[in-house]
């Protein structure tokens, strides 16, 4: 089984951006624990990470080749009609992600435009999310 984690604007900067926030782990970091994560799960994770909309539209055209997408959209989350009708027009079932609570931090993070069309969501918890996101993937296309 394949799955896709796509990461949006910013996110290549973990560990050195806002620390307090998204805490210390680097974006090579969490890819290397995502891809072995997959690996006890026997999954294989391709991860993708651009700052531009159109590249992260053009991924989730893409997508219909994978089992499940986890995605952490970044500050496109709260910004993107064109990342949510991307989702919508996906069959393959996507999963939101942030490393952070959207919810405990300023009002304009607490409106996801992904949420409505994601199979699920999972933030506050850091990079323990993407782990709970590819268990929750793999469980989900086995039932
Ligand atoms: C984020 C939360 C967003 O509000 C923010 O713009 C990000 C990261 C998170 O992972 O907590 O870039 O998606």
């Amino acid at each position: 089984m394949r799955a896709l984690v796509l990461n949006g604007p910013n996110l290549n900067l973990l560990g050195q951006r806002e620390p307090g926030i998204y805490g210390h782990t680097t974006y090579e970091g969490l890819i290397e624990q995502c891809r072995s994560w997959g690996g006890e799960l026997g999954l294989l994770v391709e991860c993708r990470q651009s700052n531009h909309e159109g590249q992260l539209v053009d991924w989730l055209q893409e997508a219909s080749q994978f089992a499940f997408v986890v995605l952490n959209a970044g500050a496109y989350t709260h910004t993107s009609v064109a990342l949510r009708d991307a989702v919508s027009a996906l069959q393959t079932p996507v999963l939101e992600v942030h490393l952070s609570n959207i919810f405990a931090r300023e009002e304009f993070r607490h409106h996801s435009y992904l949420s409505p069309v994601c199979r699920g969501v999972i933030c506050g918890l850091g990079p323990l999310g993407y782990r709970l996101a590819l268990q929750a993937g793999v469980a989900l296309a086995k039932i």
